[in-house]
């Protein structure tokens, strides 16, 4: 997490006790495992905005930093002045787009809850970016016909799951309207992938190429009980292994995630699907290729340049 954003959380939160934090953790996270739509929202009270600050935020803040990482990467000429991320609660979408893309401007939050709004304009009040400093949260609900504001990128994440069936490709419609460059995120389970793959295929039959992690427009071609996913490492503060109840110093973020870009750009290399096998003289690696398959390509010492690359290749990364 950025030091500035922890030290944001850290004042935010200094006059709340983990104890009592600690059973909305709980209930928040054990809603947030069942899954399925929402049939009002869930951060309702000040408390559960406290809590979902305290023990999502910095996840939630390492896997967009890792997701708009990428979409920078891969995609340099994108250089967005405006943001807006949908149903963005507490912001954490903000924090890592400013240091992903500095030369952003204005920053727009969509968002139903209120306590979750006005914690996240608590958070940027005080940031040095000034950017984040005027930040705008838009009270709104995502309906059947929701016109969303512009921008040249907007985030939708942690979002698709607690939406209606029926809303979620209107949704992304809606996305696809509004922005050149879309980013959707859900967790890294078999029915976040699912989702991500529906909003996939939605935003490729809109005419959006896909710039992350896919190096093609092809079918998706995972199949059978796997799923597309990857892992950001989260640094726990002491707050958040508290609330928690939590030892480990890190924990590992699992999510799956599309970008999406109106003007077509060029693709990546493969994409490393899985944590590269390391053995004695070679690297294994599970690729998505830009044919559309997947294949295992091994690495060996015999072509010392790929082999020193291959060393330093880590899970979600492109391929060369
Ligand atoms: C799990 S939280 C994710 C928050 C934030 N995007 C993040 O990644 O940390 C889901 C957010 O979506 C918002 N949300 C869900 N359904 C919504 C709707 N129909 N209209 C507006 N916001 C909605 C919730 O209020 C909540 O803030």
């Amino acid at each position: 997490m950025s030091e500035e954003l922890r030290r944001a959380l850290e004042a935010e939160l200094a006059g709340q006790k983990s104890a009592a934090l600690a059973p909305v953790v709980e209930r928040l996270s054990a809603r947030y495992r069942e899954g399925g739509a929402a049939s009002e929202p869930i951060l309702r009270t000040r408390a559960d905005a406290s809590a979902y600050a305290a023990y999502r935020m910095p996840a939630t803040y390492a896997v967009l930093r890792h997701v708009l990482g990428e979409a920078a990467a891969q995609r340099p000429d994108l250089a967005p002045r405006t943001l807006l991320d949908v149903g963005g609660g507490t912001g954490a979408a903000l924090w890592a787009a400013v240091e992903t893309w500095p030369d952003l401007t204005s920053l727009t939050v969509f968002e139903q809850a209120e306590e979750a709004s006005r914690l996240g304009s608590r958070l940027v009040a005080g940031a040095t970016s000034p950017a984040l400093r005027s930040a705008r949260w838009v009270r709104g609900v995502l309906g059947p016909t929701t016109a969303l504001p512009g921008a040249d990128v907007a985030t939708l994440s942690y979002v698709l799951g607690e939406l209606p069936q029926a809303l979620r490709d209107k949704v992304v419609d809606a996305m696809v309207e509004a922005a050149d460059t879309v980013v959707v995120v859900e967790p890294g389970t078999p029915a976040g992938y699912r989702r991500v793959l529906a909003a996939r295929d939605r935003l490729i039959a809109a005419g959006r190429s896909v710039a992350a992690p896919c190096p093609h427009e092809a079918a998706c071609p995972i199949a059978g009980s796997d799923w597309c996913h990857f892992s950001a490492r989260v640094a726990r503060t002491s707050l958040h292994r508290q609330v928690k109840s939590a030892t480990l110093g890190h924990e590992d973020e699992k999510f799956a995630y599309v970008v999406a870009t109106r003007v077509p750009g060029p693709h990546a290399g493969n994409r490393v699907l899985r944590h590269p096998l390391r053995r004695k003289g070679m690297v294994q690696l599970r690729l998505c290729a830009q044919d559309g398959a997947v294949e295992d390509r091994v690495v060996s010492k015999r072509d010392p340049d790929a082999y020193r690359a291959a060393r330093d290749v880590e899970w979600g990364d492109p391929w060369p």
